[in-house]
Parts: structure tokens; sequence; C-alpha cells
């Protein structure tokens, strides 16, 4: 399946090329191959990065979703500009994309909200994510009170929690190859085409 020994074919569109290494990371890692690393940065201007899951992409971009009161969603309020970042180790590949994140609108975040476990949806209403919590149990009893109040009927999507579009303006596609000599295609959208440049690794 690792097919290292060839350059990377470059796709006149990046979105096709990321689909065929996503199905190949899909194939080949055990844990969550839709995990990439979303970088932000503060309104104090510093950068940093947590885990998030690539839940839908398409030619408009890739969408996660998150709590918009925690860090991630205060820094995208401040600078929509994000970074996203997929290593795949059985692959030995790597994606980088460069962006500006949106918020979808509400019926798809409705749509893939409902879709979720009740449990899963319960979880997002009792977490107030990124916020102190200073004793644990506080956090189960909001569960519980949830659960309580939600008892029989559907539970309906908290405003504060968001689907985000990353709509790409460059992709990087790294792969591992032999000697480290290895191989980097560049995509940078410019005046909304696609240019793609080979670059030294
Ligand atoms: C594998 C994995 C998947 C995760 N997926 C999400 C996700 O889709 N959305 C989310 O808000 N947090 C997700 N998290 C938790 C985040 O990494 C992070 O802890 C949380 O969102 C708070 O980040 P913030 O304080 O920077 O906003 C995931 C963590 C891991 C390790």
């Amino acid at each position: 399946m690792l097919d290292n020994e060839k350059f990377i074919t470059i796709h006149t569109n990046p979105i096709d090329l990321f689909k065929i290494w996503f199905e190949l990371a899909i194939k080949s890692e055990t844990n969550n191959p839709n995990a990439m690393t979303l970088s932000s940065i503060s309104d104090q201007y510093k950068p940093n990065s947590r885990i998030v899951l690539l839940k839908y992409f398409d030619n408009k971009g890739f969408i996660f979703y998150t709590n918009s009161n925690s860090k991630k969603g205060k820094d995208i309020a401040f600078n929509s500009f994000v970074s996203l970042n997929f290593y795949w180790k059985t692959q030995k590949k790597q994606i980088r994309i460069e962006g500006e994140a949106e918020i979808i609108n509400s019926k798809d975040a409705n749509e893939y909200f409902n879709s979720r476990p009740r449990e899963s949806q319960i979880g997002a209403l009792a977490s107030n994510q990124s916020a102190v919590l200073s004793d644990r149990s506080l956090l189960i009893k909001k569960t519980d009170e949830i659960r309580k109040k939600y008892e029989n009927t559907e539970i309906p999507r908290p405003n504060y929690w968001n689907g985000y579009l990353v709509k790409p303006n460059l992709i990087e596609f790294w792969q591992e190859m032999q000697n480290r000599l290895h191989d980097r295609v560049e995509y940078k959208k410019i005046e909304n085409k696609w240019v793609s440049n080979r670059l030294f690794p």
C-alpha cells in the first residue's frame, strides 16, 4: 500500500490529491485518520495548536466542529487565518493547509449535530470548553441535569457549538522518500486558480 518510491503525482486540483491520500490513510491508520492539528493565533498574537477531527471536505474546504467559546473559537473570532496539519505515520505523508476559517450555516451544523450519538450531544451542552473546571464532579452533575431536562425529547444544538469551514489558500503535500530526498508539492491559490510547485525538501 505504501507507494513512496514514486514522486507525488501532481493533480490540477489539490483536493483530488487530498482525497487519494486521505483514502490511503483511512485504510492504513488504526486510529483517527481524520485527526488534524489546527493552529490558531490568540489576541496576544501567540500561536497555539490542538487536534480536531475533520468531518467533511470538498472543493470549498475542510470542516471541523467545536465550541465557539473555547480558546480556539475565540482565537478564530479574533483572527480567522488558521493552519491545519495531517501526519499519517503509516503512509509517511504530511499535508499542510493554510486558510481562512468561517462558521458554517446553522442548517448544516444542526444536521451534523443531530446525527451525533446522544451522549456526545449531552457532552457538547455540558462542556464549557476551555474554561476552568474546579471539580470534575460538576461536569458529571451537569450531564445528569441535561439528560433529565431533555428526557424523551430531541437535544437542540447549542448556538455556541459550530462547524467551521477552513477555506484553503495553500496546500502542501509531503512524502518521505529515500535518503531524506523527500518530495514536496505546494499548491497556492492565485486569482482563484491553484498553481503548483515542487519544493526542495
Ligand atoms: C483525537 C482527538 C480528536 C479531537 N477532536 C476534537 C474536535 O473535533 N473538536 C474539538 O473541539 N475538540 C477536539 N479534540 C480536543 C481538542 O484537541 C482540544 O483539547 C479542545 O478542543 C480544546 O481546545 P482549545 O482550548 O484550544 O479550544 C480532540 C482531541 C483529540 C486528541
